[in-house]
């Protein structure tokens, strides 16, 4: 297939008016894989957008009506360098947010040691791991300013492996606002690749807030290709792609 002539689908675009309701649409989405299959594996990442899919995901646990107890979760990125244990990792993060508050032991989740002696070996066992467990549910994503998901920045190919990578320049400066003041921000990172992500039952796409209404619009409207990674997410098997209003800004059509 021509990728570049591939038409924009849209059906699998769903509005939420807000960052709030765009959390508890994606916790629903999440909680419904793990009622039909409770060892499902899906893959999660971090950042502000997941803040709302945790706070509801963490609600439904307390109230006793998600268990995550037999899921195989996946923590998809990493930072070069810094370990799991360390406050600013994007794995104490994903701890702090979803596992303590859903009684998920650490030790359960499938991750990628950003102090791994061998980067390239650990992304190698990332992978192999994946298979292992026989492949993906549900990925989790969230739609980076520049077009990223995870660590694929722009410039990644379809079937990218899961690897070390630099991070571009935009996602080391946005990043940077979740470091202390002072701290040197890793330069880069480990990812689940794409090739991963396209092989997974079912990829969600969540985009919240104007500075992703660019990206947004070129990974939907624009070609698929390298240049925008998330615009790849329309090869996956199923793709729903979540976004709020301001992300929806610079939609043509
Ligand atoms: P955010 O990060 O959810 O914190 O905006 C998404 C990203 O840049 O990958």
């Amino acid at each position: 297939m021509n990728l570049r002539e591939a038409a924009p689908r849209r059906d699998y675009l769903s509005v939420a008016p807000d960052c709030e309701e765009l959390g508890r649409r994606a916790a629903h989405t999440i909680a419904e894989t793990v009622h039909r299959r409770s060892d499902a594996v899906i893959s999660l990442t971090t950042g502000h957008t997941m803040a709302g899919v945790y706070k509801r995901l963490g609600e439904l646990c307390r109230a006793g009506t998600l268990d995550l107890g037999a899921t195989r979760l996946i923590s998809s990125e990493e930072y070069a360098g810094v370990g799991g244990g360390d406050l600013i990792s994007l794995f104490g993060w994903l701890r702090r947010d979803l596992l303590d508050p859903c009684g998920v032991p650490p030790a359960a989740v499938l991750r990628l040691a950003g102090d791994a002696p061998d980067a390239t070996a650990e992304c190698r066992r990332f992978d192999a791991a994946i298979d292992g467990l026989g492949g993906i549910d549900l990925v989790v994503q969230s739609i980076g300013p520049n077009g990223h998901f995870g660590f694929n920045e722009p410039g990644s190919a379809r079937d990218a492996p899961s690897r070390v990578v630099d991070l571009a320049a935009s996602t080391h400066q946005s990043n940077s606002h979740y470091w202390p003041d002072g701290a040197r921000v890793p330069e880069r990172g480990l990812t689940m690749g794409v090739r991963a992500t396209l092989r997974a039952k079912h990829v969600l796409l969540l985009a919240s807030g104007a500075p992703k209404a660019e990206a947004l619009a070129r990974a939907v409207e624009g070609p698929i290709g390298e240049d925008v990674p998330c615009s790849l997410l329309r090869l996956a098997t199923r793709l729903t792609i979540l976004a709020d209003a301001g992300a929806m800004e610079r939609l043509r059509r």
